[in-house]
């Protein structure tokens, strides 16, 4: 897990690309939301952004005020321009987490900021003694298959709605 810092740094560089591109971030889903870092970020800093946190657990929920939802069975009714899922996807099996790819493509309007850890990071990227190893194991090209069913991706864990309206110049992606 990162810490409260780190992940402030990241969704100050995330919030500016989406300005970069000429999104303003009006509404914003954390999936996965866990110990709420970047709910708390936005909510701090533009307090006129809506934000919605969501989580499986019913602990994280209560103690962090997300609303409890399971993204491989839940289908959001309204689009976000900015969506969030971070570290969360490993602990669905293929089947639900191919789902909530789907789910994850029907929320975000432009922008999805999704991390996960893959069978190559676990083997040479992640510190194993503090990493959450009780979980699926995929490809890389297994969630780049998934994804790019509905996103292009942008890099640095960017992925862009293909129904946006953003233009990316071709080497600013792997269009
Ligand atoms: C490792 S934590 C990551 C928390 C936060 N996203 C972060 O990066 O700090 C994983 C979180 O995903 C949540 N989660 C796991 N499966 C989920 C699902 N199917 N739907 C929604 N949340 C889920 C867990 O309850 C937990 O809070």
């Amino acid at each position: 897990m990162h810490s409260r810092h780190k992940i402030e740094t990241l969704a100050s560089a995330v919030h500016h690309f989406c300005k970069w591109w000429d999104i303003p971030v009006r509404s914003v889903l954390d999936v996965g939301a866990g110990v709420g870092y970047w709910s708390d970020w936005y909510r701090n800093n533009y307090s006129r952004t809506k934000v919605v946190s969501v989580d499986v657990s019913e602990h994280a929920c209560k103690k962090y005020g997300h609303e409890r939802r399971d993204i491989s069975s839940w289908t959001p009714t309204r689009t976000f321009d900015l969506v969030i899922c971070q570290s969360v996807l490993q602990y669905l099996d293929d089947q639900a987490a191919r789902s909530a790819i789907r789910n994850l493509a029907k929320a975000t309007k432009h922008v999805l900021f999704f991390e996960v850890p893959t069978k190559s990071d676990l083997r040479h990227n992640v510190d194993r003694e503090v990493t959450d190893l009780e979980i699926y194991s995929r490809t890389g090209a297994w969630y780049r298959q998934e994804l790019s069913r509905n996103f292009k991706q942008a890099g640095a864990g960017l992925w862009i709605s293909k129904t946006s309206t953003i233009v990316m110049y071709e080497l600013e992606g792997n269009n």
